[in-house]
């Protein structure tokens, strides 16, 4: 075998145990939202609701993944990939949220844990990637205090069920985004705009991680590796006298998720309205929420970038800051933007890994990242996706260079494996590595999962 030393030097190599993953969450793929004894769950509601999402669309179908398991696990196999985080549907457990177990939704997700364990590919179950049953919501939903025990119930049922196999369990997938989308501005499900209820579902479903991770360890299956995935957003501002303005936006975007976690405390953010509520917080909940965990999973997309308003106010991509007056957010010309706007800079996703390995020892997976692109399907049925490549590429390299600093990250999951139902937006935005189509289903690897399923391969990037 030949070597050719410039590529060698130039390979950048990832750990032998590193996890090369891709993520799915219940109701954006499954579909068979009537099939097998599932109940309602918010989101089934919210789709239903006039005006809520991007042409009327709903999960009632997504991706048809309930019916295509084999096919999926498949796909995984084929692209290399050793992980895959998906999430239990809540509903299809418990379809009334308590009491009554469905043996034929535990039946599902066994078939995919026995199906990932069959091709080698570790299995990551998240127990709440927003699905919440609906009739739990008809008792106040994460403004009820008793969501977090049912949660926390739910979570000890599926341990019960699963934990033999599964070898990670993420309680809850960014709280951030349940309290601020769900209560605060109400474009997600249960559609609540008032900070107040914002405040308060923020505390319940933090106490809800707690109470789960403790569940999920006194399993009958022994304690297993358990951790939570909060979203975190790199704030930088662009001159000194925004970075007063952008320590407090970071702590309303992050810190106000982070810190109770891995603090034990919330954060000094000057805004009252954004905590919650004190006659909420009862003793003894910071040390609920503070209960040990094994890994912290992080969702990064995009940084903040913000300075100063100049005297001209706002000006072309430039934006306002809710209640921050005296700075803008800034679109850079240079940046790319994805197709749903968001920017795409991959040193914002390093700049994360230190921080929040500044604050905790805890291993750390990037449970999601990815990007939305408007792809489509060439005459030969190829779909080019250079910009997924390129994003993809990006930001794994920034995750090989905070292994190189000694960050402790153990793995990469992409979202998604498949274009599927993106929330408020519908079926507009395709985030996945394989393409699908979604009147018949089929399933197209796009240029971005050949790239990926080499790296997974080789466990390494070439410069
Ligand atoms: C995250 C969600 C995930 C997906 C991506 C694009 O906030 O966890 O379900 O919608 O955004």
């Amino acid at each position: 075998m030949t070597t050719n030393l410039a590529s060698d030097q130039n390979a950048h190599v990832f750990p032998s145990d590193f996890i090369f993953g891709a993520a799915t969450a219940s109701y954006q793929t499954e579909g068979a939202v009537n099939e097998d004894g599932r109940g309602m769950s918010i989101w089934d509601t919210f789709c239903a609701t006039p005006g809520k999402i991007y042409r009327g669309d709903n999960g009632d179908i997504a991706c048809d993944a309930y019916h295509r398991t084999a096919e999926d696990l498949d796909l995984l196999k084929n692209l290399n990939l050793n992980g895959y985080r998906f999430s239990i549907a809540w509903p299809r457990i418990l379809p009334e949220g308590t009491g009554a177990i469905n043996q034929k939704g535990i039946d599902y997700y066994n078939r995919i844990i026995d199906g990932l364990l069959e091709r080698n590919i570790s299995p990551a179950a998240t127990i709440y990637h927003w699905d919440l049953p609906q009739p739990l919501q008809d008792k106040g939903g994460w403004i009820n205090r008793d969501t977090a025990e049912y949660l926390a119930d739910y979570a000890g049922i599926c341990a019960d069920a699963f934990g033999d196999r599964v070898e990670q369990f993420i309680t809850i997938n960014e709280p951030q985004i349940v309290s601020r989308l769900g209560y605060r501005i109400g474009v997600h499900a249960p559609g609540i705009a008032d900070p107040i209820q914002g405040g308060i579902a923020t505390h319940h479903i933090l106490l809800a991680h707690g109470l789960a991770a403790q569940a999920i360890k006194a399993s009958r299956n022994g304690a297993k590796p358990v951790g939570i995935t909060i979203d975190l957003t790199d704030v930088v501002a662009l001159d000194d006298s925004a970075k007063e303005e952008a320590a407090q936006i970071d702590m309303e975007v992050n810190g106000l998720y982070l810190d109770p976690v891995v603090l034990g405390s919330y954060p000094n953010i000057r805004r009252q309205e954004m905590l919650p509520p004190e006659d909420v917080i009862m003793d003894g909940d910071m040390k609920i929420i503070s209960t040990n965990i094994d890994f912290l999973g992080v969702n990064y997309y995009q940084p903040h970038i913000i300075k100063t308003i100049s005297q001209e106010g706002i000006k072309f991509n430039e934006f306002a800051y809710d209640y921050h007056p005296t700075v803008i957010g800034v679109r850079p010309d240079a940046m790319p933007v994805t197709a749903m706007g968001w920017l795409v800079d991959p040193t914002g996703l390093e700049r994360i890994l230190h921080k929040v390995s500044a604050l905790t020892n805890l291993p750390i997976y990037i449970t999601e990242n990815g990007c939305a692109v408007n792809d489509y399907t060439d005459p030969s049925g190829n779909i080019h996706d250079h910009e997924r490549i390129s994003y993809l590429e990006g930001h794994l390299m920034s995750c090989w260079r905070a292994i190189e600093a000694g960050i402790n990250l153990k793995g990469y999951y992409h979202w998604s494996l498949l274009d599927n139902f993106e929330w408020a937006e519908g079926y507009s935005k395709r985030f996945g590595l394989v393409y699908v189509d979604f009147p018949t289903g089929k399933r197209t690897p796009k240029d971005s999962a050949l790239f990926y399923a080499k790296v997974a391969k080789s466990k390494t990037l070439s410069a």
